[in-house]
């Protein structure tokens, strides 16, 4: 069988973090967020798969080339404006050649996708949706089904007051391409508030299948730190680069660590990276390649990318920190701070409260300190 992703979205929710990097390709447990989806797809046997590219689309090819070199057959498709998620799968109809499935390209999930395909082809459904329980239905698209699990409705970003169900939209579809004649070609056209509402007024039959799986979507700082919160307690299955040099502990090679750091797993520590006398690292905490933590710096609840620098003495707290960045001596980065590449924050700067650094920005000496 094979795969599309959708993987054009602008990503706004997580910026400054997608302005030079398309949300599927962001770095999680220093590995892009969209190869912890290809494992899922190959667990499964599926390899053949086509991503519908549009924002920041060089990144994936430039990674990925063909997929030959990671057991993959991947097609590229792209947009030359935004088509929409199910306008997008028309886009790359042409490729498809049976029943296929469907990703959103931010989800990490471990669901039996042969399970949700077994299903699909039992029902003899046309569309069905993967479906999850959430606490707050309002930031996904609800479903309600009746006892044979058929969609009886379907209500993208509902408010509060319409909330019915905790189930909702998992974001993944196995579908039948001749449901495709709904969607008009070349306009933009959304599964959620197009294809979805159709297909209960034509009465094809659109099936859910509830699931327990581990799922979340990346889609807002907040989230992106707590899938790796996940990732790194075993929440999710998965393997990690480097070696396991103590519990929960991954290593790279050819990283030093002073006999006098600390290193408290959960963590994630890449390759060739320096890390100076004193330093604490207190897990859950993934460190790219090419990093240097200066001494008696602290770390926690953070997730760095590659070739970052922290200066002596500085402490890191709950914050993400893209490439290319440093953070000078003596400063504070916390509260939920996204700190995006090739940025550099003066020494003694203490970063709070969300804030959010674009790229490239440079912040002087103790210019931030409320
Ligand atoms: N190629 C392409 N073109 N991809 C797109 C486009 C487009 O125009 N628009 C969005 N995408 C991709 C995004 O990159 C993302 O991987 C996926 O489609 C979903 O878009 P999001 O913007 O992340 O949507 P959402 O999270 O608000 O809501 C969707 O996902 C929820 C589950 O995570 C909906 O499908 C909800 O119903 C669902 O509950
Ligand atoms: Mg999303």
């Amino acid at each position: 069988m094979q795969a599309v992703i959708l993987v054009g979205g602008l990503g706004t929710r997580l910026r400054p973090l997608t302005c030079n990097t398309p949300k599927p390709m962001l770095p999680v447990a220093n590995r892009p967020f969209i190869d912890h989806v290809f494992s899922l797809l190959k667990r499964h046997g599926i390899t053949e798969i086509i991503l519908a590219i549009q924002y920041l689309s060089e990144a994936f090819e430039k990674f990925y080339g063909d997929g030959s070199q990671f057991g993959l057959e991947l097609t590229y498709v792209h947009e030359k404006e935004p088509l929409g998620t199910a306008g997008a799968v028309k886009n790359v109809q042409q490729y498809l050649n049976g029943t296929f499935l469907v990703f959103n390209g931010d989800v990490l999930t471990d669901l039996d996708l042969t399970a949700l395909i077994r299903f699909h082809t039992e029902k003899e459904s046309k569309l069905t949706i993967s479906l999850v329980p959430v606490e707050d239905p309002t930031a996904y698209g609800l479903v309600e089904l009746d006892e044979s699990r058929r969609v009886q409705r379907f209500l993208e970003k509902p408010r509060w007051e319409d909330v019915t169900s905790n189930l909702i939209n998992a974001g993944t579809y196995v579908i039948e391409p001749d449901v495709f004649r709904y969607v008009p070609p070349a306009q933009f056209y959304m599964f959620e508030r197009g294809l979805f509402p159709v297909l209960l007024q034509t009465g094809d039959p659109m099936f859910g299948f509830p699931s327990n799986a581990y799922w979340m979507d990346i889609g807002t700082p907040e989230k992106y730190l707590e899938v790796h919160h996940d990732l790194l307690m075993g929440k999710i299955g998965d393997n990690f680069p480097g070696q396991e040099i103590g519990p929960r502990v991954w290593m790279g090679e050819k990283t030093e660590v002073d006999p006098s750091a600390r290193l408290m797993g959960p963590a994630i520590i890449g390759s060739k990276c320096l890390i100076e006398p004193g330093v604490k690292i207190t897990g859950p905490v993934v460190i790219g390649n090419n990093c240097v933590v200066g001494a008696d710096a602290t770390i926690e609840d953070a997730v760095i990318w590659d070739n970052v620098r922290v200066g002596a003495q500085s402490a890191l707290r709950n914050c993400v920190m893209a490439g290319n960045s440093e953070v000078g001596q003596g400063a504070t980065i916390g509260g939920g701070t996204v700190i995006a590449d090739n940025c550099s924050i003066g020494d003694g700067n203490k970063l709070e409260k969300g804030i959010r650094i674009w790229p490239g920005v440079s912040i002087p000496a103790n210019a931030i300190t409320f």
